[in-house]
């Protein structure tokens, strides 16, 4: 079990591959830091030597199909309980606030939806390797063919290379993740260009400080 923590803030950006969730993290990054806040950024898989280590392994191309669903999802919740341990709890723990792309729902919607482990098994065990669940997480929706176009001509990672109908279910099981925790997750459209993206997370963060401040919480 991961230590549990009270302290900071936790934000997620989640979206399928594409979507621009790395773009609009670094865009809010440095609008939280401009409200004074101590912030830090990290990814997943990754974040760690050992995570890193792991993502190596979960993205390599030779592997191709040879990797059962469920070690796929044993790997990425491994990396994410030594990333939750190393690296989100301390930074927490000092009061920073800690953006991440990609987190605990990436499992679910590419492990649970798009390789139907299902998303009640994957929530689950997810719960056994995280300290908490983020205070806020943005999914930046956009439809596959767009994160399709904004990858380009980089050469497609392992997952990535699962085509339309993955990518498809996974975007449908980031929507029903939505639909499930409305008080958590906030989904913008990010259909858009990013300037327009954007003034949307930053309209959702704002209110989620606003937030936090009539309750009484700050980062420390
Ligand atoms: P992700 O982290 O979701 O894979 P990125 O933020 O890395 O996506 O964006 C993928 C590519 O698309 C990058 O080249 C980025 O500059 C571009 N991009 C990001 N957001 C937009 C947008 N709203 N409109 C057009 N291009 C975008
Ligand atoms: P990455 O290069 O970080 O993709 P992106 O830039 O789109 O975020 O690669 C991470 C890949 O791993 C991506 O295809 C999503 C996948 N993934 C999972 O399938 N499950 C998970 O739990 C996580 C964290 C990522």
């Amino acid at each position: 079990m991961a230590y549990s923590t009270e302290k900071g803030i936790f934000i997620s950006f989640e979206g399928i591959d594409g979507s621009g969730k790395s773009t609009q993290m670094a865009i809010a990054a440095k609008y939280i830091r401009g409200k004074g806040f101590d912030v830090i950024t990290t990814r997943e898989p990754g974040g760690t030597k050992l995570a890193e280590k792991i993502r190596d392994i979960l993205l390599d191309n030779a592997l191709g199909g040879r990797v059962t669903p469920m070690a796929e999802l044993l790997l990425y919740l491994a990396s994410r309980h030594q990333h939750s341990e190393e690296t989100i709890v301390p930074h927490l723990n000092s009061g920073s606030v800690v953006l991440t792309d990609r987190y605990a729902d990436s499992s679910t919607a590419y492990q649970g939806g798009g390789r139907g482990l299902g998303l009640d098994l994957v929530e689950g065990l997810n719960e056994l390797v995280i300290p908490r669940w983020p205070d806020l997480t943005i999914i930046i929706d956009v439809p596959i063919e767009i994160g399709l176009s904004r990858m380009g001509n980089r050469r497609p990672d392992r997952l990535e290379e699962e085509g339309t109908n993955f990518l498809k279910a996974v975007r449908a099981a980031y929507l029903e993740i939505a639909g499930r925790h409305t008080e958590r997750i906030v989904v913008v459209d990010g259909s858009g260009n990013i300037e327009k993206t954007s003034a949307q997370v930053i309209f959702t963060i704002e209110r989620f400080l606003a937030g936090i401040n009539r309750i009484g919480i700050s980062g420390g």
